[in-house]
């Protein structure tokens, strides 16, 4: 029962909605990778709640939220989202965050935007949030973690090292930003790998929330372009402290189509109006950045190998309402030396919104589905047909 939700292409596939979906039946739900680059947007009826570094388990009370040991933690941003979450009525008080995952510093942030600033046209384009160079100082073995950050002599001695080396942060602005913001974290800080053995031995199930996705992973995806953390379903063991034993499902989050922040390849991207009315119609712009995502047809070979680097159980294909109303939809089929090859679909009129049987959509829809479905030779288990919480059709059960 317990389950990985991972996003198979670049990110935004709506990770959060689904995992806010099936959060009340788990025990607990667990980030562990990543950091606030992520933005998951939950929409409850007339309420929109983005969320970047909270897990979308969090507005289902008795659900207890964990940061894992494999995040990178802005503890500026966390407190920030804790207090936005209190302020409309959310209980945050369950949330327990990994001691050893590494803290996001003001010169990781500093380092992030002046390294994008020296690559120049070959920019990743990142979210400058500081999350490349955090990683860089974890695996470098100089990074702080969140036991140094709350124990004032040692977050003293590592931040007037930090200091030392940067040309921009001084150690008494670093200490002055950093003594409120431990003391908040000292109170949520436990050994969450131990926390979430407990829970394994007692049969309460576990949700592992991923962010990004599966081609920004930094093994996998179309490096350089890419995020620095492991993002497939295998690094969610690393990240909390699980081992692969206890995990059964990996339930891959896909768009109906494609999109993509920031530089890098993107063999099946629209430059026409096509493209320009998926992107208004889906409201392709980042969650994080506000930048407008770029869009394009979906890549089954794509998205095929996502299923094979995942081992996704379960496939949950989102957004295909806002394909509603195109005349031609194409899917690529194969990646060929002239470029992708296309098979094209008839488009439907109908809006698909309100649907919640497989049966009732329109008859050129379910092919598409079909014909994805049998392509990458994985069930799609549920179609999202909308932003909301409830807009959605199963087709089976993921548990
Ligand atoms: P995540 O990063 O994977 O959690 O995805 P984001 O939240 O960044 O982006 C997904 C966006 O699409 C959000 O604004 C969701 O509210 C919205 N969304 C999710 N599923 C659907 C769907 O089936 N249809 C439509 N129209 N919007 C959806
Ligand atoms: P969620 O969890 C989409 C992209 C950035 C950039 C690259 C590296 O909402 O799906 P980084 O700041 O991580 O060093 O940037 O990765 N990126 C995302 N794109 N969704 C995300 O998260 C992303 N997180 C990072 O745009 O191209
Ligand atoms: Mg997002």
């Amino acid at each position: 029962m317990n389950s990985i939700i991972v996003g198979l292409q670049w990110g935004d596939e709506g990770k959060g909605k689904v995992v806010d979906l099936l959060s009340p039946s788990f025990c607990y739900v667990v980030r562990f990778q990543g950091g606030n680059n992520a933005g998951h947007t939950l929409v409850l009826g007339d309420q929109t709640i983005a969320l970047h570094l909270v897990p979308s388990g969090i507005l289902r009370e008795g659900v207890q939220c964990i940061i894992g040991n494999g995040v990178v933690l802005d503890p500026q941003v966390l407190v920030e989202e804790l207090e936005k979450l209190q302020s409309i009525g959310v209980n945050t008080s369950s949330l327990r965050v990994s001691s050893i995952a590494h803290i996001i510093l003001p010169l990781h942030r500093t380092r992030d935007s002046s390294q994008e600033e020296k690559l120049g046209q070959k920019k990743i384009g990142t979210t400058k949030r500081g999350i490349g160079p955090t990683y860089e100082d974890k695996i470098g073995r100089r990074g702080m973690r969140v036991c140094d950050f709350i124990n004032t002599e040692l977050r003293q001695e590592k931040l007037r090292k930090f200091a030392s080396n940067s040309a921009q942060h001084n150690y008494e602005e670093l200490e002055a930003w950093a003594a409120p913001l431990a003391e908040k974290l000292a109170d949520c800080s436990t050994d969450t790998p131990a926390l979430l053995h407990e829970a394994i031995l007692e049969n309460k199930p576990i949700l592992f929330e991923g962010a990004q996705g599966t081609f920004l992973d930094i093994d996998h995806g179309s490096y350089p372009y890419v995020t620095s953390s492991n993002t497939v379903a295998g690094s969610a063991c690393a990240g909390a402290g699980v081992g692969p034993t206890h995990i059964k499902n990996v339930i891959g989050i896909a768009k109906a189509y494609l999109t993509r922040v920031g530089s890098g390849p993107f063999a099946t991207e629209l430059f026409d109006q096509v493209g320009e009315r998926i992107q208004r119609v889906g409201g392709e712009f980042g969650a994080t950045t506000g930048r407008p995502r770029r869009c394009g047809w979906l890549d089954l070979p794509q998205l095929k190998r996502s299923c094979m680097l995942n081992g996704v159980t379960h496939l949950c294909l989102t957004k295909i309402d806002v394909l509603s109303g195109l005349s031609e939809i194409s899917l690529c089929i194969a990646h060929e030396e002239a470029g992708p090859k296309y098979k094209t679909f008839p488009g439907w009129e109908e809006d698909i919104t309100q649907i919640r049987n497989f049966e009732e959509l329109p008859k050129t829809c379910q092919e598409y589905v079909l014909f994805v479905e049998s392509f990458i030779a994985t069930p799609i288990t549920m179609v999202s047909v909308g932003p909301d919480r409830n807009a959605n059709i199963f087709r089976g059960s993921f548990f």
